[in-house]
C-alpha cells in the first residue's frame, strides 16, 4: 500500500459519514460504502489492514499518540485528520474514535470549521517539523511521536487549550453545530418497511432528542460566562464591603465619642465579612467545576448525536442497496453498540453534570444564607451607629457600605438566576424517553436487518 502523495485532494461530502471498525490493535475490521469511496481502495485491501494504510506522511505522529492514549483508557477521542487515499490523493475527516468491545469505532464527516482546520494544520506542521528533526537526530519514530505530542500540547496551551480534551470538547459540539447551520438533516425513508425502516425511524427521533439537547446546551458558553462574571463581581463588591467595614472600624475604635458596644459591634461584622470570603471562594471553585464538567457533557452529547446519525445513514444506504445485506447486518449491529455505549456515556455525563448543579445551587444558597447574617448585622450595627456621636463622622461611610452590601445582594440574586437557568437544560432532559427509544433498537432483530 506503499504510495507518494500526488498533491490532489478530494472532500467529504456535507451529508457524508464514514465509518470503521476495527480491532484492539488497529486492524480494519469493517468499513461502509462511504469510506471505501473516500479511501480509494478496494473493500477487500481495507478489511485486515492496519489503520496506517491510509496514513499521511504529513500527520505527526504525536496525534496517533494522544489518540491511542486517550482511547486505550477507553474514552472517546477527536481529532482533524489529514488521509491518503488509495490514489495518492489526500482528504480530511473529523475523526471522532470511541472504544467498541475489544477493538474501536471511528466515525468521520467533512471537518466544517475551516479556521480551525487551518488552526490545526499549523499546529500539526510544527509538531511534523519538530519529529522529523527528532529522526534526523537518530531519535526512534516513537521517542520522534512523543516529541510531536508534547509540542502539539504546546501549541493548544498558546491558543488557551489547557488540555487536548479540553480542546476536543471545545471544537466538536462546534463542528456539529456548523454541520446543523449548513443545513445538514437525515434524509426520510418514509416507504422503507421492515428492521432497517424501523431502525431509521427510531434512530431519526434519537438523533432529533440529542440533537434538541446539543441545542440547549448550546447556550452553556455564554451562560458560563455569566456565571464566572457574577461570581467575580460578588467578589469584587466583597471587597469594596470589606474596605468600608475596616474603615469603619478605624473610625468607630479610634473614637473616644463612641459607646463601647458600637466599637465592639465591629470586629464580628469584620469576622463575618471574612466568613463571606471563604464561602464565595468556594463558590468560585465550584463555578469553574460546573463550567468544565459541561464541556465534558457537550462532548459525550455530541458523540452520542454522531452515532445516531451514523446508524441512520447506514440504514438508509441499507435501504437504498448501497450496503451489500450480508457485511450490513454485523456493521448494523456494531453502530448500534457504539450508540448504546454512547448514550449510556451520555447519560453518565448528564448525571454528573446534574449532581454538580445541585452542588452549585447549594453553595449559593450557603452564601445567601451567610449575606442575610452579614446584612443583619450591618443593620444592627448601622442603627447604633445612627444613635451614637459618631454618627457626624460616618456620614461619608455608611453610604459606601450601603453600596457594597446592595452590590452583592445584587449579585448572588444574579448568580442564583443564571445558575437555574445552567440547569435547566439539563434537568428538563427526557432521559427516561431516550431510553425507552434506545431499548426499541436494541429490541430490534438485527440480524434480520
Ligand atoms: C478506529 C481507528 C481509526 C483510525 N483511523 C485512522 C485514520 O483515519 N488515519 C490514520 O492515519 N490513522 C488512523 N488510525 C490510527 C492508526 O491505527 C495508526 O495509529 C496511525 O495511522 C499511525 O500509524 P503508525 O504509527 O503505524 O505510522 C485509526 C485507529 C483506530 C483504532
Amino acid at each position: 500500500m506503499k504510495r507518494e502523495p500526488t498533491g490532489a485532494f478530494h472532500e467529504v461530502a456535507l451529508d457524508d459519514l464514514f465509518f470503521s471498525t476495527t480491532d484492539a490493535k488497529g486492524v480494519i475490521e469493517q468499513v461502509n460504502e462511504v469510506f471505501v469511496t473516500m479511501a480509494r481502495f478496494g473493500r477487500g485491501e481495507l478489511i485486515g489492514a492496519p489503520h496506517n494504510c491510509i496514513r499521511h506522511p504529513d500527520m505527526p505522529g504525536g496525534v496517533f499518540r494522544l489518540m491511542w492514549e486517550t482511547i486505550g483508557a477507553r474514552r472517546a477521542f477527536s481529532g482533524y485528520v489529514f488521509n491518503l487515499a488509495g490514489d495518492g490523493s489526500s482528504y480530511w475527516a473529523l475523526a471522532t474514535v470511541s472504544p467498541l468491545g475489544k477493538g474501536y469505532i471511528s466515525v468521520r464527516s467533512r471537518p466544517i470549521d475551516l479556521g480551525m482546520r487551518d488552526t490545526v494544520l499549523s499546529v500539526y506542521e510544527a509538531a511534523r517539523e519538530a519529529e522529523d528533526a527528532a529522526m534526523a537526530g537518530g531519535e526512534s519514530a516513537g521517542r520522534a511521536a512523543r516529541i510531536g505530542e508534547e509540542v502539539i500540547l504546546a501549541e493548544l496551551a498558546k491558543l488557551g487549550f489547557g488540555s487536548y480534551e479540553a480542546f476536543m470538547h471545545a471544537f466538536l459540539p462546534r463542528e456539529l453545530e456548523l454541520r446543523q447551520e449548513a443545513g445538514v438533516r437525515i434524509p426520510e425513508r418514509p416507504q422503507a418497511a421492515g428492521t432497517a425502516g424501523a431502525l431509521l425511524a427510531t434512530g431519526t427521533a434519537i438523533e432529533a432528542q440529542v440533537r434538541e439537547l446539543a441545542g440547549a446546551l448550546a447556550a452553556s458558553d455564554h451562560l458560563a460566562a455569566a456565571l464566572e462574571r457574577r461570581v467575580d463581581a460578588a467578589q469584587r463588591a466583597l471587597d469594596r464591603l470589606e474596605e468600608a467595614v475596616a474603615n469603619a472600624r478605624f473610625v468607630v475604635s479610634g473614637n473616644r465619642a463612641v459607646e463601647p458596644h458600637v466599637a465592639r459591634a465591629a470586629p464580628a461584622l469584620e469576622e463575618q465579612c471574612r466568613k463571606m470570603a471563604e464561602t464565595l471562594k468556594g463558590l468560585r471553585e465550584a463555578v469553574e467545576e460546573t463550567c468544565g464538567l459541561r464541556h465534558g457533557l457537550r462532548f459525550a452529547v455530541s458523540i452520542a448525536q454522531l452515532q445516531a446519525e451514523s446508524v441512520c445513514r447506514f440504514a438508509i444506504a441499507t435501504i437504498d442497496g448501497r450496503e451489500a445485506a450480508a457485511a450490513a447486518n454485523s456493521a448494523t449491529q456494531a453502530l448500534v453498540q457504539a450508540l448504546e455505549n454512547g448514550i449510556d456515556a451520555m447519560h453518565a455525563s448528564l448525571d454528573v453534570d446534574r449532581e454538580q448543579a445541585a452542588r452549585l445551587a447549594a453553595r449559593i444558597k450557603a452564601a445567601e444564607s451567610a449575606l442575610t447574617v452579614t446584612t443583619l448585622l450591618l443593620r444592627k450595627w448601622r442603627a447604633l451607629v445612627e444613635k451614637s456621636e459618631v454618627r457626624h463622622e460616618m456620614e461619608a461611610l455608611l453610604p459606601v457600605l450601603d453600596a457594597g452590601l446592595a452590590a452583592l445582594v445584587g449579585e448572588l440574586a444574579g448568580l442564583h438566576e443564571t445558575a437555574g437557568a445552567f440547569a435547566g437544560e439539563v434537568v428538563a432532559f427526557e432521559s427516561a424517553q431516550l431510553q425507552q427509544r434506545l431499548d426499541q433498537i436494541l429490541s430490534l432483530n438485527l440480524i434480520a436487518a
